[in-house]
């Protein structure tokens, strides 16, 4: 259980609870996420993933690019059901795990695409990426798939600055600015580092 995420959800918190128990029930035992994870997957992943809540428009179509066990595209989807998300993952175990994880939790707004960010080719308002590539790799794969006026939102950690630095070459090219915010979803949850990339 988890405070936090509680007031966050409200009516929703047994949906997330429901995703979190798939994560730490069949995400582990089919190797999506470690075991060391399991005592920390509100604060870490849950709390971290939903901090992009307030960076999102609203109606917004949303790509999470590598979605993986379904982070941040899940958390913030059940946050956010006025977006239309979709979890893109090339994986066939992450992907049917995906496909599982929406249908138990009814959720209607996600849709679940099996394959490369570099072979899509739908355009999306929100780019979501967490722990996907260096940003400079990372905008490679998911600037295309940004419709004009759109965002990329990279969730990062402490090389945040660091890579956005790395990345001036590939920003300078296709005349993007990156941003980098911490984001604080909640006064008793960890301040998430997000990298904003956008058009000049
Ligand atoms: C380290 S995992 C992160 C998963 C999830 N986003 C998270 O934060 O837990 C990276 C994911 O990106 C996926 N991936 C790798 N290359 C990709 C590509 N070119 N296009 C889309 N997804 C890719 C992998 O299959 C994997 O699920």
């Amino acid at each position: 259980m988890s405070e936090p995420a509680r007031d966050l959800y409200r009516s929703n918190y047994k949906t997330i609870s429901q995703y979190v128990d798939l994560l730490v029930g069949p995400g582990v035992e089919r190797g999506l996420i470690g075991p060391r994870e399991v005592p920390r997957v509100w604060d870490r992943h849950i709390l971290n993933s939903a901090a992009l809540q307030g960076l999102v428009p609203s109606g917004s179509r949303v790509v999470d690019v590598g979605s993986g066990a379904g982070l941040p595209g899940i958390p913030l989807a059940i946050l956010r059901p006025d977006l239309e998300v979709t979890l893109l993952e090339p994986l066939l175990r992450r992907f049917t795990f995906l496909m599982e994880a929406v249908e138990a939790l009814h959720l209607s707004s996600v849709r679940v695409v099996r394959g490369r960010a570099q072979d899509h080719r739908e355009r999306y308002d929100v780019v979501t990426a967490r722990a996907l590539a260096p940003l400079d790799r990372l905008l490679g794969w998911c600037n295309p798939l940004r419709s004009p006026g759109g965002v990329i939102l990279a969730l990062k950690g402490q090389s945040a600055s660091e890579e956005v630095g790395a990345a001036g070459p590939v920003l300078a090219r296709w005349k993007l600015k990156a941003e980098i915010l911490s984001v604080r979803v909640h006064p008793d949850s960890d301040i998430a580092t997000v990298i904003r990339v956008g058009s000049v």
